[in-house]
């Protein structure tokens, strides 16, 4: 039988959101590294949302989203992640996880409210807070500069990657 699965999808621009999933790759992959009997194992697939395709999706028992906000919006690419595979997923993962992880200049709620109606759509669970990382880019130089992580911006990823396959790994999701 097939592992249960914990799916990072991804996009960006200049490179927050992607160190974003990395650093939520990384501490999934640090709760999963030491199996113990009791928990189911897992498996951790990273996709950035231009590769994504519905058999993505389907097979994936729960998600984590990340993309930039951009014009208070999702990026557009990852709107055609969403685009493609809405229609060929819909009810057929009612009830799964769900994280959200937001790269943003100043805002990024309007990203985040995008992604949580889509996933009302498909009848997902949110089960994480809200995760909104604040780069702070404002001037156009600053926004279309390459962008990294704070220790502290890179551990909340981190654990929410964590979180979400140790739930997984404990039956809760
Ligand atoms: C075209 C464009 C539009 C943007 N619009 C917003 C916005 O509406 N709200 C916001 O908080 N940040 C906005 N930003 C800033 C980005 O969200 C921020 O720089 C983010 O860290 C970029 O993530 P990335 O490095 O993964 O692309 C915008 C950036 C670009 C390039």
């Amino acid at each position: 039988m097939a592992k249960p699965k914990l799916l990072i999808i991804w996009h960006s621009r200049t490179g927050a959101s992607e160190a974003m999933a990395r650093a939520a790759y990384d501490g999934a992959m640090k709760a999963i590294q030491n199996h113990e009997p009791n928990k189911a194992e897992v498996e951790v697939e990273i996709l950035a949302a231009e590769n994504v395709v519905p058999a993505n999706i389907l097979s994936a028992t729960a998600y984590i989203f990340v993309c930039p906000e951009n014009l208070s919006s999702m990026s557009g690419m990852m709107k055609e992640m969403f685009d493609r595979c809405y229609y060929p997923v819909l009810g057929q993962a009612e009830g799964r996880a769900y994280a959200t992880m937001i790269a943003a200049g100043s805002d990024g709620e309007g990203a985040e409210r995008q992604i949580d109606r889509i996933a009302t759509g498909w009848r997902l669970r949110r089960v994480t807070d809200s995760l909104i990382v604040n780069l702070q880019a404002q001037s156009p130089e600053q926004i279309l500069a390459p962008k990294a992580l704070s220790i502290t911006q890179f551990n909340k990823c981190s654990d929410t990657g964590n979180a979400m396959a140790e739930g997984i790994a404990l039956g809760i999701f």
